[in-house]
């Protein structure tokens, strides 16, 4: 099984530079034409901040692009939500976030989780979206469809998709409170079950850890890329799109790696907090948020 990995493609309204100078849609089309040379994809997972404010006509853009992409491949797409994306737009352009779902989380609320299975394995997206939050959350809902899911075990095992990283490193951005603030309850929830791999992003850069005994991977970004060798305190974004591809089933399985697109453009600054904006920021997202 070779998965293309995407995350944090940020796309805008309109096909046009950003408030940082960067123009997100040229990101995704320049990683994808880069990517062109990959053969043997068989699911493409992008996982979430698809769209930067939520936009229909974003969602639409990247519909297209990564459909364009996976089509001669014959690979299906399967989106999650991100904590900039916006449910309505997101379902309106990419319903469930699967072509073809076999199964689908109805719990009345509008989270977006679904499943389907590809060459034996279990795709599962879930919905760590919190609105109005940079952090995400795996509500109680999700948690207990994700379990009743699990206790049939797929042929080859699951691939379980979603947008925030249940891992920290306690610098900047990749700070516990912008992560995933409940991996304890997912922990419990996939303990036991025939879960290979957790495909995550939101960090817009490479990491990679376990839950419990689960490998997490966060994939970098499309739109750029988060560069931890600032002063500690600060925070820097990079251009430069990056993409991962994830192997599961052979002896060394799951192995990850990473794809740089060629931007001459590349590692220039995007844009760089001070100690304190980035104090600022922590303060307006962070702890305060949590009480
Ligand atoms: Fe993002
Ligand atoms: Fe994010």
């Amino acid at each position: 099984m070779r998965i293309l990995h995407l995350s944090d493609t940020h796309v805008e309204r309109t096909d046009a530079p950003n408030r940082n100078g960067v123009n997100a849609t040229d990101s995704l089309r320049l990683m994808l034409a880069e990517l062109r040379h990959l053969r043997d994809v068989d699911a493409v997972v992008v996982t979430g901040d698809i769209a930067n404010e939520g936009d229909v006509e974003a969602y639409a853009a990247v519909r297209e692009l990564v459909g364009e992409f996976a089509r001669p491949l014959d690979a299906p797409v399967f989106y999650t939500t991100g904590n900039h994306d916006e449910r309505e737009a997101f379902g309106k352009v990419l319903g469930s976030g699967h072509p073809d779902p076999e199964r689908l989380l109805e719990t009345g609320a509008s989270e977006r989780a679904a499943v389907s299975t590809v060459g034996g394995y279990r795709f599962v997206t879930l919905d760590s979206l919190v609105p109005g939050e940079v952090y995400g959350r795996i509500s109680a809902a999700q948690l207990d469809w994700l379990r009743e899911v699990l206790s049939t075990p797929a042929e080859h095992g699951t691939v379980l998709a979603f947008h925030h990283p249940p891992l920290a490193l306690g610098l900047s951005v990749t700070q516990p409170v912008f992560g995933l603030l409940n991996p304890g309850e997912l922990a419990s929830a996939i303990r036991g079950s025939d879960v290979r791999v957790l495909l995550t992003g939101h960090f817009h850069l490479q990491l990679f850890g376990m839950l419990e005994a689960v490998p997490v991977w966060v994939t970098p970004g499309v739109v750029n890329r988060i560069d931890l060798t600032t002063p500690y305190g600060t925070e820097r974004a990079v251009r430069g799109a990056s993409a991962s591809l994830v192997e599961l089933g052979g002896p060394a399985s799951p192995m990850f790696h990473t794809f740089h697109a060629r931007d001459p453009r590349a590692h220039e600054t995007v844009y760089q907090l001070d100690e304190e904006r980035t104090r600022a920021v922590l303060e307006k997202y962070g702890p305060t948020a949590l009480g």
